[in-house]
């Protein structure tokens, strides 16, 4: 499966992302697929609309301390729902569609979250700190959303300013 990031300001990113109903091998090699991309990029976290594939599949991976993101860290996420969010944590955040931009966000620093693993088990986690910025995160490709959507309206003008330019001198 060959797949490429696409970034803002594609209007596929806002595309809703649909259910996983099946979980057949076609799942299992998108989930490699991303989970690929997302270590040869240094991503932390990849949606799969982020890939143009609109499903409700994550993957995470948290660094270590060192950096290094060991496979066993692979966190695989599809059709997540969060039951419950607590506290404030801010932190600065990037995106692979959204290359070159990080911002502070604040987002909710606990969650419980429920999801489904490759196989179709329901799991369900409880998460903290950059492990629940990051599933928020995610889990907003899956609506369509951006972080950047979090800016004021100053700072996004500011941004679409900066992105304009980084795009034409990438070119
Ligand atoms: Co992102």
């Amino acid at each position: 499966m060959n797949l490429k990031i696409i970034e803002y300001p594609d209007k596929r990113l806002r595309v809703k992302s649909e259910e996983v109903k099946v979980f057949d091998k076609k799942l299992h090699d998108l989930l490699d697929a991303m989970n690929k991309i997302m270590i040869d990029t240094n991503g932390i976290g990849l949606a799969a609309i982020q890939v143009a594939q609109p499903v409700r599949v994550l993957v995470l991976n948290i660094p270590e301390e060192d950096g290094e993101q060991p496979p066993e860290n692979l966190l695989e996420i599809i059709n997540p729902v969060i039951s419950d969010k607590s506290g404030t944590f801010i932190y600065n955040e990037g995106c692979l569609s959204v290359p070159t931009f990080y911002e502070d966000i604040e987002r909710a620093e606990f969650l419980t979250l429920h999801f489904q693993d490759r196989d179709g088990n329901t799991k369900t986690l409880e998460v903290e700190g950059m492990l629940s910025i990051a599933i928020q995160h995610e889990m907003d490709h899956l609506e369509g959303k951006l972080f950047i959507d979090k800016l004021s309206p100053s700072r996004r003008r500011k941004f679409e300013k900066e992105y304009k330019r980084m795009l034409k001198k990438r070119k």
